[in-house]
């Protein structure tokens, strides 16, 4: 094993951020927490630069407002102006479209304030003491805890000690335990993996934790071992109860700012599909106006979205199908009805989808992207085939973090 101090300092100047928001320096190597036009001091044991002292600093760079920026992994870069990361997060998206040879125009950037996350994987253990919960330090297994954190809710902050008591409960001395926390309108609904086997005495320690933190519904292992209340989510004015574990948009504001673009690009249509559904947080406020057909992957998901549609008067038709939209996706005669598709995949994208749209005569589509490579090449696919990209925001809802999401409009020409 290299040890990291017999090596000299070396002097480098920070180019460019990397897509993990790392500083990059020739050799190449990463220099986590630099900012472009830095002179930097460090040691090159590895890629990762290490003992880096930042020698000229880039006018962009700010006290990171959270004490554990340091430690935890849960932020990248803290360290950036809000400026800068808006401008940064652009130049991602310009960067697969360029890579593409494509351009766009960009509406301005809606990001997510402080304190506005609203779920979470938490990482809880055992100690000699007692037991911790946090987050994961950068790249590797070591656990942080993070009271101030900067980026939390403040009701997702109560999941903290909750996490804490659940490794007490159900982790063994080796085991820790992944805390997935979602806030929803009833309280925490908390779904808990990695932990020792259920039994008896078990459910009825997490039952009576459940009580304690007025929790609305706790599952351990996929196993739903108390609902208190239903752990609601409003879409809109639709309020839906998704099953443990479901696809959930990061922060409130984040959720508002894609469904109103989406609203805006769908325009006037009358009949919209909207494909990777989750539990309708689009194709639900969508129906206040228009009859929506809704498709995803996960039948639980599609479950929920109809009871909320069933439960909610006043709506336009929903119908929903649950479909693998990679394997089968819909063809041109099955998209032939509607006059707008809402797309929303996971990171992967939607190639196999947006190829049956490009035989399509779809005329509108808005396309909600997690991963702007993807996306980039799913739009060059859609401007081969007749379509126009009229505009892109982006919408940064994982604030401090490397994660670009961004909302489109494609009309046909
Ligand atoms: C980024 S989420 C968007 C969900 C929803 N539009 C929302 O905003 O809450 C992507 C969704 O695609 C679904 N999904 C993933 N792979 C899929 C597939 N192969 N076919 C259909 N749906 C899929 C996931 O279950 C998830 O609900």
């Amino acid at each position: 094993m290299t040890d990291d101090h017999q090596l000299p300092l070396r002097r480098f100047s920070v180019t460019r951020l990397g897509h993990h928001g790392d500083g990059i320096v020739d050799g190449p190597f990463f220099a986590p927490r630099t900012l472009p036009g830095e002179v930097i001091e460090a040691r090159t044991a590895d890629k990762v630069l290490t003992d880096i002292r930042i020698i000229e600093p880039s006018s962009d760079r700010v006290t990171p407002p959270c004490r554990h920026f340091r430690s935890c992994g849960g932020c990248q870069l803290q360290h950036a102006s809000d400026v800068f990361l808006a401008s940064w997060k652009q130049e991602v998206v310009r960067s697969a479209l360029a890579a593409n040879n494509l351009t766009a125009e960009f509406l301005p950037i809606s990001v997510s304030p402080p304190q506005s996350r609203r779920r979470a994987t938490l990482a809880a253990r055992r100690t000699k003491k007692g037991a911790m919960a946090g987050l994961y330090a950068r790249g590797s297994d070591v656990m942080v805890e993070i009271p101030e954190c900067r980026l939390f809710h403040p009701d997702l902050m109560k999941a903290l000690p909750v996490a804490e008591e659940l490794a007490t409960i159900g982790a063994s001395r080796k085991q820790t335990l992944a805390v997935a926390v979602t806030m929803s309108r009833n309280g925490l609904d908390i779904a808990v993996s990695n932990g020792k086997p259920l039994d008896g005495p078990m459910r009825r320690d997490l039952a009576a934790l459940a009580e304690r933190h007025d929790l609305a519904r706790l599952s351990f292992d996929d196993e739903v071992v108390v609902t208190r209340a239903p752990p609601e989510q409003r879409f809109g004015d639709v309020v839906v109860t998704p099953p443990s574990g479901a696809f959930l948009q990061a922060t409130q504001e984040g959720e508002d700012a894609l469904r109103a673009d989406v609203r805006r690009i769908v325009g006037a249509a009358r009949r919209v599909a909207d494909l990777f559904a989750g539990c309708g947080t689009f194709a639900l406020p969508l129906a206040r106006d228009m009859a929506v057909h809704a498709v995803e992957g996960d039948a639980a998901m599609m479950s929920a979205l109809d009871a909320g549609w069933r439960r909610t008067p006043g709506l336009k038709a929903v119908t929903h199908e649950t479909r693998d939209l990679f394997r089968r996706p819909l063809l041109p005669d099955e998209l032939a009805p509607f006059d707008a598709v809402v797309l929303d995949p996971p990171r992967a994208g939607a190639s196999a989808q947006t190829a049956q749209i490009c035989a399509s005569s779809v005329p509108v589509i808005a396309y909600v992207s997690c991963n702007p490579v993807t996306f980039a090449k799913d739009a060059r696919q859609l401007i081969d085939h007749g379509y126009r990209l009229v505009s892109i925001r982006v919408v940064d809802q994982f604030r401090w973090s490397s994660h670009v999401e961004l909302v489109a409009e494609f009309r046909r020409n």
